[in-house]
């Protein structure tokens, strides 16, 4: 891990798979594979589908699994007519710790634009859970040169309005969407590059305290092969895993990348 103070956080986004049942199963297995040394060293959280969340806290708080819920997504408001659509505080009542906002499969293909990611973090923390705030450059930004500027303005968008305390206490994740499920993983460097970008923007606008706390995950084809290395950059604090963590025992491996360390 980094040399500071921040507790990595390694996150499973299921996205859209396991029905409920795979789902118990999921978190039973990964239970079992983990133990109380990985959870000193590391936070854990996975972020089931929508109709899922129940059953997984349920089999969490009967077993006493020290592993966060979380949520993939949520709406903004508070309730109303918004067909199809899930409230922050229904997820709260589901002792939701984590809520992921601004996937850039969101922004993709549902159109989520910064106001809107905005919104939605201000949503979670309203009703006393931590956003995951997601942001990430398309390879054809990346070759134009417009990574750091496309990833500053989703930062200072969809953070616009908290406080520096708040901020010091979220999460960012830095997915780059050309490594999102493509099997190409950004190199620890370019990461490492682009999570220190991040946190001087972060300085920048809210200070040194902030930039010191608040979290920064990488996303994007972690596997068990690439995470301690990529979890020993200096800025980087966790992971947001996708594929990989739909098997309890890949995402296992990932979470104890510290025992993989030099
Ligand atoms: P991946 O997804 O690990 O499958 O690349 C990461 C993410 O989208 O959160």
């Amino acid at each position: 891990m980094a040399s500071n103070d921040r507790k990595p956080l390694i996150s499973g986004n299921w996205k859209m798979n396991h029905n409920h049942f795979e789902a118990i199963q999921t978190i039973q297995k990964l239970a079992y594979a983990l133990d109380k040394d990985d959870y000193q060293a590391v936070d854990v959280s996975v972020h089931p589908p929508f109709t899922d969340l129940r059953s997984v806290q349920t089999v969490i708080q009967a077993d006493d699994i020290p592993v966060a819920l979380g949520a993939q997504n949520v709406h903004q408001a508070a309730n109303g007519a918004f067909t199809g659509e899930i409230s922050p505080t229904m997820l709260q009542k589901l002792d939701v710790t984590y809520v992921i906002v601004g996937h850039s499969e969101r922004r993709e293909l549902f159109g989520e634009t910064d106001e809107i990611v905005n919104a939605k973090a201000k949503a979670v923390l309203a009703a006393g859970m931590t956003p995951i705030v997601c942001c990430g450059e398309t390879l054809a930004e990346r070759n134009a040169g417009h990574a750091e500027s496309k990833v500053a303005g989703q930062i200072s968008g969809s953070l616009a309005g908290l406080d520096a305390v708040t901020i010091g206490d979220l999460v960012i994740a830095y997915e780059p969407i050309w490594a999102i499920g493509t099997g190409e993983t950004a190199t620890p460097d370019d990461a490492q590059q682009m999570c220190a970008h991040i946190r001087s923007l972060v300085m920048s606008e809210w200070g040194s305290t902030t930039a010191a706390s608040v979290r920064i995950q990488y996303g994007g084809s972690v596997k068990p092969g690439n995470a301690s290395e990529l979890m020993g950059q200096p800025d980087i604090d966790g992971a947001l895993v996708g594929g990989a963590s739909l098997d309890a025992g890949d995402f296992a491996r990932i979470v104890k990348f510290p025992l993989y360390q030099a």
